[in-house]
């Protein structure tokens, strides 16, 4: 500052896995920006204290208590609820990063209806057993109904590419709002016709406090025997005993599920046992985009 030039601008990635990879992406101006990398809440709890930017995966709370410079915070994920702990000053902008996520996900979604409709696990089921199963046929996407909960930017790329199918999609928003992605689009309060008209439920909606189990008893009494349910936002939404219960009684057909109340859940999780599960390791977003 001695020269009347500005000190640096401290950015902070931390990621526990990947940091040295998201730090390559900080595309700053020399001089002015100062990069700091940290793997471990130990590495980032002696970092955090200069950083006015912190850049970063499932930061420990207890942590920002030492953020005294902090000014914003970009998460490295599709969902922010990890971030908005009454630990953060009160005057840090968190934001999140639109536009990054959605085609990861659409794939993800699609990819599992379409396991569904082409009977892989029959196939594969078979082919362990040593037998050719050409006496069961695949079905298609086109014409089946895909209810998506949660219209935001990864919502509507998922209906995009499922429209681009020959898919038929339902949303559901907070607005009710018409959206050209979408066939028809339901407020909160109809959640439970646009379940039940859908032969796939995917939950795209952040966690918050009105959002937290969403998807329970009632919500999945609602939906078809033959339906699925993909959830590739947050453990969080779904009640997960009743979804349980509602799959080992043959309520509800299957679930993909790339996300749990605990992650990873424990492993004698009913969830984890149960056929017509596909559980993924929270890989849905994943993405050096
Ligand atoms: C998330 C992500 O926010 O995987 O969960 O991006």
């Amino acid at each position: 500052m001695r020269d009347g030039r500005r000190a640096p601008v401290t950015v902070l990635v931390y990621h526990p896995a990947h940091a040295a990879r998201y730090a390559a992406l900080v595309d700053a101006p020399r001089g002015r920006v100062r990069v700091r990398v940290a793997r471990s809440a130990e590495e980032a709890a002696s970092a955090i204290a200069d950083a006015q930017v912190l850049y970063a995966w499932d930061v420990p709370a207890r942590l920002y208590a030492r953020a005294a410079r902090l000014r914003w915070l970009q998460v490295m994920g599709a969902g922010v609820d990890a971030a908005l702990v009454p630990e953060l000053p009160p005057d840090v902008t968190v934001t999140r990063a639109p536009g990054v996520f959605g085609a990861w996900m659409a794939e993800y979604v699609l990819g599992w209806c379409a396991w569904v409709t082409q009977r892989m696990a029959t196939y594969l089921e078979a082919q362990r057993a040593r037998r050719w199963a050409a006496d069961v046929l695949p079905d298609r996407l086109r014409g089946r109904t895909l209810t998506i909960v949660g219209l935001g930017d990864i919502g509507r790329t998922i209906a995009r590419a499922a429209r681009g199918l020959g898919m038929r999609v339902l949303g559901v928003s907070r607005t009710g709002a018409d959206a050209r992605e979408a066939d028809r689009v339901y407020r909160p309060r109809d959640l439970r016709r646009a379940l039940a008209a859908a032969d796939f439920v995917a939950l795209t909606l952040p966690l918050t406090a009105p959002t937290r189990g969403l998807i329970g008893a009632r919500e999945l009494a609602a939906m078809r025997p033959t339906a699925a349910l993909v959830n590739c936002a947050r453990g969080g939404l779904v009640d997960e005993q009743a979804l349980a219960s509602s799959l080992r009684e043959g309520r509800l057909a299957g679930a993909g599920l790339d996300v749990f109340e605990q992650e990873p859940p424990p492993v004698d999780h009913p969830l984890l046992q149960l056929n017509g599960v596909i559980v993924s390791p929270h890989i849905a977003g994943a993405t050096e985009d």
